[in-house]
């Protein structure tokens, strides 16, 4: 067929089709039709080299100048369409309706807990640092006085991201637990030393309802001269009391951890009153373990060059996310990684 006959039974065609569109979804129908890649109009202009040579210029402008009409055309409907509808909302606005409310988010149950267990310490003088979640078995074990092949490496399991190696500790794993940090701080600081490291731990273990296997803690290390276990005590009173109402009372047990000497963990009371209701509800013990602490090692001081005659300190470590179900009444852990708006939106 001819190219021009061709062009203006296109052009006959789209007026037709322009006509019958009636909504935007039918003008953006049209737009793919006439001008998308293989639409009628761009076909058309294709054709040029098949047309005669004198005849090209002419056929090349006409053609250019339908496709900027269909373009102008649609446009124009598009403008029309759209304003008749903001006509039909204005028809439509109930002004004295009362106003939605915009849903906002709120900070994570996990973040507000970390945060407010940093700003307790920061009170007392506690800078807050992170550190790699990435770790070294160097910086995850060896250095914590737990070298290869000791048993206590069952206590913390392990995701290891490369095979263990038996000739040295570089190995990588995802840290399972935040103590590593008190070793890289160490290293390249001189005392004092009074900091916090909040950070993501993974343990290969099975989820429970007080049990993830990714879950935050909070690292804390006081390292100077004369630091001694009542220093411990006293700073670890004040954080319970803080948190828990000053009516806690708080209890230290022996405990083992590799890395301190002598190693500890702490309880908070959780006794009846006259009426037999204890305070946090669900747990019927008098007493709830809340964190591990203890005086740091000689041998880790030892490791990171510090003399251990001159500088003493202590360590602690916590699950915020446990802290937070004891205190806000939370009955699993698994709460707070399901992302589950009803439960989220209640930590306004
Ligand atoms: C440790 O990880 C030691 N690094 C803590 C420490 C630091 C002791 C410094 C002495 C000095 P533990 O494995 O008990 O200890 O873990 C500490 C806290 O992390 C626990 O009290 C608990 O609140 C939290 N936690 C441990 N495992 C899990 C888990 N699977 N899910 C949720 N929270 C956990």
């Amino acid at each position: 067929m001819d190219v021009f006959v061709e062009l203006d039974q296109i052009q006959a065609e789209f007026q037709k089709d322009l006509d019958q569109a009636s909504d935007l979804v039918q003008l953006d129908q049209l737009k793919i039709k006439y001008l998308g890649r293989a639409g009628l109009a761009t076909n058309l202009l294709r054709k040029i080299s098949s047309v005669q040579k004198e005849e090209r210029p002419r056929f090349g402008a006409e053609a250019n100048k339908m496709k900027l009409e269909i373009s102008d055309f649609i446009s124009q409907k598009v403008e029309m369409i759209g304003a008749r509808s903001n006509v039909n909302i204005a028809e439509h606005l109930d002004v004295t309706l009362p106003g939605r409310i915009p849903v906002s988010g709120t900070l994570h149950p996990t973040t507000q807990i970390v945060r407010e267990i940093c700003d307790i310490f920061v009170s007392l003088g506690f800078s807050v640092i992170e550190g790699p979640e990435i770790e070294l078995d160097k910086y995850n074990f060896e250095m914590l006085n737990i070298p290869k092949g000791h048993p206590a490496r069952d206590m913390w399991s392990t995701m290891w991201i490369e095979k263990p190696n038996e000739h040295d500790t570089n190995s990588t794993l995802l840290r399972t637990h935040t103590s590593p940090m008190q070793a890289r701080f160490m290293e390249n600081t001189s005392p004092p030393i009074r900091i916090l490291v909040p950070g993501k731990c993974y343990r290969y273990e099975a989820t429970d309802p007080t049990h993830e296997w990714h879950f935050y803690q909070i690292e804390g290390l006081v390292v100077d001269k004369g630091i001694n276990f009542a220093n411990l005590k006293g700073t670890l009173y004040e954080f319970a009391k803080r948190v828990f109402g000053n009516d806690r009372k708080i209890r230290f047990r022996c405990d083992y951890f590799p890395f301190v000497e002598p190693g500890v963990d702490m309880s908070i009371s959780n006794f009846k009153d006259s009426s037999g209701i204890r305070p946090i509800k669900g747990r019927d013990e008098d007493w709830i373990e809340i964190l591990g602490a203890g005086m740091v090692h000689p041998e880790v001081l030892k490791g990171v060059g510090y003399d251990p005659d001159i500088y003493t300190g202590f360590a602690f470590g916590m699950g915020p996310e446990r802290i937070s179900m004891l205190r806000d009444g939370i009955d699993d852990i698994r709460h707070f990684y399901s992302n589950d708006l009803r439960f989220l939106g209640q930590f306004v």
